[in-house]
């Protein structure tokens, strides 16, 4: 299969600091990516390029390629608002709407232009199960997602996410704010969600990209110091830096 995402020699400035040095990359569809490295390395800027969060930034500068299905990403034809959908982002902290569980779902439904209840009821209960949230909320749709644990509401951002059908799906440390008991159901979520959707992560827990992602990136200083399959990347990395890391010597 073609890469969904493609990136070439991708330079990135705030101002006058250069970011991100040269990266170069693909991303295969359906399956799991995890970028890894320490804090400040340029995990976050990787991810806000792919997309397009960084255009909400004034001294924000690339050069370089980033192809999506094949087109420029930063081209004018694309509307980032129907970027946004397709590429979804997932936040560290849960952003929930002020609006009940059910409406912060069906909105994702509503943006696509669909229209008809019974679809629309049908596509919420769905993303609900998908992020294995249903059993907890489907006698409390219509209140508002205040009494849910962070945990619980991340599940929700990521239905809401689920239901503008996007093909990509990336996460900001999505654990940050989860405790010990809730991690392990966010990891299975996400391995259940790669038969349907893309997805791409950043981390700094080294085992959690470990046990999840099929393809781990490590970031050190702006560069992509090497990028390959997670296993070859945790037990026979190249790069002595990512040895370094990944064994708990470095970051
Ligand atoms: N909006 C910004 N303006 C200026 N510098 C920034 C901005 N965002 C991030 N940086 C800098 O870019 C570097 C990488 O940051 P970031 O991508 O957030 O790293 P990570 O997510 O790996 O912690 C850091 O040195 C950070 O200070
Ligand atoms: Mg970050």
């Amino acid at each position: 299969m073609a890469p969904i995402i493609e990136v070439q020699n991708l330079n990135v400035w705030f101002g006058k600091s250069r970011i991100l040095k040269n990266l170069s990359f693909d991303i295969e569809p359906k399956q799991v990516t995890a970028f890894i490295g320490p804090s400040n390395c340029g995990k976050t800027t990787v991810i806000r390029s792919l997309n397009r969060l960084n255009d909400l930034q004034a001294d924000y500068r690339h050069t370089g390629e980033i192809l999506f299905n094949g087109k420029e990403l930063y081209s004018n034809k694309n509307r980032a608002s129907e970027i946004a959908r397709k590429i979804s982002m997932v936040f560290e902290k849960p952003i929930l709407f002020k609006k009940s569980i059910y409406e912060n779902v069906a909105y994702s439904v509503r943006i696509r232009g669909r229209r008809q209840m019974s679809l629309i009821n049908n596509i919420v209960d769905e993303c609900l199960m998908k992020v294995q949230l249903w059993n907890d909320v489907k006698d409390k749709l219509h209140t508002d997602p205040n009494f849910l644990s962070i945990g619980q509401q991340q599940q929700l951002c990521i239905a809401r996410a689920l239901a503008a059908d996007p093909e990509i799906l990336i996460f900001d440390e999505p654990c940050a704010q989860l405790d010990a008991t809730e991690t392990p159901k966010f990891e299975s979520i996400l391995q259940s969600l790669k038969q349907q959707v893309t997805i791409i992560f950043v981390t700094n827990k080294r085992r959690q990209a470990a046990r999840v992602s099929d393809v781990a990136g490590f970031l050190y200083n702006g560069e992509l110091v090497e990028i390959g399959k997670t296993e070859q990347i945790f037990t026979t990395p190249t790069d002595t830096r990512t040895e370094n890391y990944v064994t708990g010597r470095l970051g």
